[in-house]
């Protein structure tokens, strides 16, 4: 049984949290061994209740179970889908069943084309506009278009009364915190690489759109007194702090001295050369954050673009594997591509036996792209004393292009 919370945010606002660690692989793609919450909302008004996205299908009926604490389901007025994605929208069709479809449905007029095509539903609907308000039972909503985070249907609403911004997923994280809120600087501390993650993974092919919708939010001069985002920690302490970290991560803000090396070693010859360019970078006082594809283990690709957004440089050893790129490191550079694609200095080790890649091969995968590629090193196995120097010549074109 999942663990549920149901709280008292603020004033007649609920939250509906279920803690999901049963799905080993978001969209089916990135290994969340950290889990997942989903968060409902639910507002109480002297004319019926509103509904802001629910939980994914698994948990539809725990979900209607769970509304039921806070309100007689007969009184739900409106249910908002902030986004369509089935992770919030999976409980609806359940939702719209046990009301009779008495509410009204509010979102993007996107989606409604995807309710339908979904679910085979067609809810009573009625598409809100950028920046639109509306009064239900004297508390007053406005809706803001926040487009490509990461949908284009995505919408917030900000509850003025409260001054709280419901956000869906942006300002979202992965994991279980072990509270509701911001409350606690270590459960805060333990979360930021779960929101990096998250922000990357899901949203990061549209970070540009991070930032512009941040500036949007911003220049509505509205008082954010509460983020309350569809997963993870509500920020009611210090909403600024997630709204800053966001914007760091859709500007790919560097930290000061992290450099990220991935690299695949069927045999342990390909890490030798690793080796060689790990320790340079130590020595020259950078922090080496690795992730290796090897007979025993194999990093998370999540876990590799959540580490990407905020290094200063990138090293990628990519070894010849049936004449072509190791497949592992070759995807790793293709999500690299898709969801992090910042200006950030790479190095490329090549190792090869018999079938050495060209060079325009491996710039052929960054075509494209943002990232620079300031040296790509080629070595035939193990590398010898001339293949140690060419590497550490390659580390020092990389550090000298961060430092420029
Ligand atoms: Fe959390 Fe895009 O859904």
């Amino acid at each position: 049984m999942p663990r549920v919370y149901v709280d008292k945010v603020v004033g007649d606002l609920y939250i509906l949290r279920v803690d999901d660690d049963e799905t080993r692989y978001f969209e089916a793609l990135w290994s969340i061994p950290e889990g997942v919450t989903y968060n409902s909302y639910v507002l109480l008004t002297s004319e019926g209740a509103v509904v802001f996205d629910t939980w994914k299908h698994i948990y539809a009926d725990l979900y209607v179970e769970t509304l039921r604490r806070v309100v007689d389901l007969r009184d739900v007025k409106y249910i908002v889908v902030h986004h369509t994605e089935p992770d919030h929208s999976g409980s609806l069709p359940k939702l719209l069943e046990v009301t009779g479809n008495a509410p009204t449905v509010l979102g993007h007029p996107i989606a409604k084309q995807l309710i339908s095509a979904f679910y085979g539903i067609e809810p009573r609907f009625r598409a809100v506009k950028d920046l639109e308000e509306i009064v239900v039972g004297g508390k007053k909503l406005k809706f803001i278009y926040i487009p490509w985070l990461h949908w284009p249907d995505t919408i917030a609403t900000y509850i003025v009364d409260y001054g709280a911004l419901l956000t869906c997923d942006a300002f979202g994280g992965f994991g279980l915190p072990k509270t509701i809120y911001d409350d606690d600087d270590a459960v805060v501390e333990w979360y930021k690489p779960f929101v990096r993650k998250y922000a990357v993974d899901i949203v990061g092919r549209y970070r540009e759109y991070i930032v512009k919708n941040i500036e949007k939010i911003m220049s509505l001069n509205i008082d954010v007194k509460i983020v309350a985002p569809a997963h993870g920690l509500v920020w009611r302490r210090n909403p600024k702090q997630i709204i800053d970290l966001y914007y760091d991560i859709g500007s790919a803000k560097p930290s000061e001295g992290k450099v990220l090396v991935i690299y695949s070693s069927m045999y342990g010859i390909q890490e030798k050369s690793m080796n060689v360019v790990v320790e340079e970078l130590r020595a020259r006082g950078f922090k080496t954050v690795i992730h290796r594809f090897t007979d025993r283990e194999q990093a998370s690709l999540g876990d590799v673009l959540a580490d990407a957004i905020d290094a200063e440089a990138i090293v990628i050893g990519i070894s010849t594997y049936d004449a072509a790129p190791f497949p592992l490191v070759e995807l790793a550079i293709k999500l690299l591509v898709a969801k992090v694609n910042a200006e950030k200095p790479v190095l490329i080790i090549n190792t090869f036996g018999w079938g050495k890649l060209s060079e325009d091969t491996i710039k052929s995968l960054f075509s494209s792209s943002r990232f620079r590629i300031v040296d790509i090193v080629s070595v035939r196995g193990a590398p010898q004393r001339s293949d140690v120097e060419r590497i550490k010549q390659g580390v020092e074109k990389l550090v000298n292009s961060i430092r420029k």
